[in-house]
């Protein structure tokens, strides 16, 4: 072996500390797979108490406050960027391009923000920018999407691609748990971002869908322009219900070049069939569904969040950047160019079939006054059942599940039937994905 790799560490959380135990746990494969020892020479975290844990593991690491300082050290050739956020994050990889260092980062927020001019920075400065643990941890997405299935078109992508959320929504399912003690328990575990917002409003999905449309599509998407709903408004009734209709709920992403060419974005919870196999990813775990032109369908699934998964995917890249390194080829270009038309299809134009949970008066003619109203708008009804509230004398929840319709019409519709007295709450809507 001629030299040692040096890796300097810009963050230490949950996944920078998993970091700091996978370079030391596996260091003789991890070394044997690169080519040469890949040495943690220095970590930075603003919090002492971390650079503790990481003392305790290793005296000989060099302990720094300020994650800027780890770019301008010679004894680092490879910056790992785990501090999170867009600014200073963004400030932070830049410093290290500057300084001619390679880039590991799980930062999605930055990707999906700031991806495409950071890859033209990388690429001018002849260095490597990888970044597999931003979507789906362990789950080896951004590979099978640039390099296995680079030679075809890819038709969609569809995933859980939120551990937390799928956790969330799963213990809500399977153990009757509350949903504030299912996010609790999703934080202890690590599975959380900081701030917990991104994962339950669908921000972080957003973030990671965005990167996937770049890589699948070559599209050029905001966060912003993608369709985004979290899970704070499933209720528990929505799950009952739509087990009864044979479904399960599940935050998905989706991602599909439509005929017109137009691509349809959009992130929410949606009713998946319990025979699907996205149905059967429970808990953390993530799961994403490729369909492609030649490949036809492939689906991977594996743990999306939490320390071990996300650093052994971290851990990964700096084992190929160090190869890349030892042979004097780095930089490979992430993006795909850009396959025709960028229009992203507006969610009013979505065709879909959809779950409705009205809250009625229960009294004679509220049922067939509301068919009618829908049936006016187009909407046919394929299920339905009604229950009389236990909480609440006088009032029924009529949950149905709707044949295809426009989006924009069924919204208008239920706009139209909130303003009349026959619904005492605003009517839930979840897409079916099947
Ligand atoms: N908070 C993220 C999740 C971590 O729950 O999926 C992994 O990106």
């Amino acid at each position: 072996m001629e030299r040692e790799i040096r890796v300097g560490l810009c963050g230490c959380g949950v996944i920078g500390e998993g970091v700091v135990t996978v370079l030391r746990e596996h260091a003789d494969v991890i070394a044997a797979r690169a080519g040469a020892p890949i040495k943690l020479t220095a970590v930075a975290d603003k919090d002492p108490a971390r650079l503790e844990i990481v003392r305790a593991q290793d005296p000989s690491i060099a302990l720094l406050d300020d994650a800027f300082e780890i770019p301008k050290r010679d004894d680092v050739d490879i910056v790992v960027e785990l501090i999170g956020g867009v600014e200073l994050a963004d400030r932070l990889v830049r410093a290290a391009l500057d300084a001619k260092k390679h880039v590991v980062t799980a930062n999605k927020a930055l990707l999906a923000e700031r991806g495409g001019a950071l890859f033209a920075l990388a690429e001018a400065n002849g260095c490597d920018l990888y970044f597999e643990a931003a979507v789906a941890g362990a789950i080896p997405v951004i590979r099978v999407i640039r390099e296995s299935l680079a030679s075809d078109h890819i038709r969609s992508v569809r995933g859980i691609i939120n551990g937390t959320s799928n956790y969330i929504l799963s213990s809500m399912a399977n153990e009757g748990a509350a949903f504030e003690d299912a996010l609790k328990a999703a934080q202890e575990a690590g599975f959380a971002e900081a701030d917990p917002t991104l994962d339950i409003t669908g921000g972080d999905a957003g973030h990671k869908l965005a990167i996937i449309a770049g890589l699948a599509f070559g599209a050029r998407v905001l966060p912003s322009e993608i369709p985004t709903e979290g899970i704070e408004q499933v209720d528990p009734r929505d799950i009952q219900y739509a087990r009864n209709f044979g479904y399960v709920i599940r935050p998905l992403a989706v991602a599909e070049r439509l005929r017109s060419g137009a691509l349809d974005l959009r992130v929410h919870p949606a009713l998946v069939p319990e025979g699907d196999p996205l149905a059967y990813v429970d808990g953390a775990l993530n799961a994403v569904a490729i369909q492609g032109e030649m490949v036809g369908p492939s689906f991977l699934s594996g743990l999306g969040a939490g320390a071990g998964p996300t650093a052994t995917s971290v851990a990964g890249d700096i084992i190929d950047i160090a190869k890349n390194s030892l042979a004097g080829a780095p930089v490979r270009t992430w993006h795909l160019p850009s396959e025709g038309d960028q229009k992203i299809q507006a969610i009013a134009d979505l065709s879909s079939r959809y779950y409705l949970r009205f809250s009625v008066q229960d009294e004679s003619g509220v049922l067939a006054a509301l068919s009618g109203k829908l049936s006016d708008s187009g909407i046919s009804i394929e299920k339905m059942v009604q229950d009389a509230d236990s909480g609440d004398a006088g009032t029924a929840s009529i949950a149905m599940l709707t044949h295809h319709a426009r989006e924009g019409d069924v919204r208008d519709s239920l706009r139209a039937i909130d303003n009349t007295h026959l619904t005492t709450a605003p009517t839930h809507l979840i897409r079916i994905v099947e």
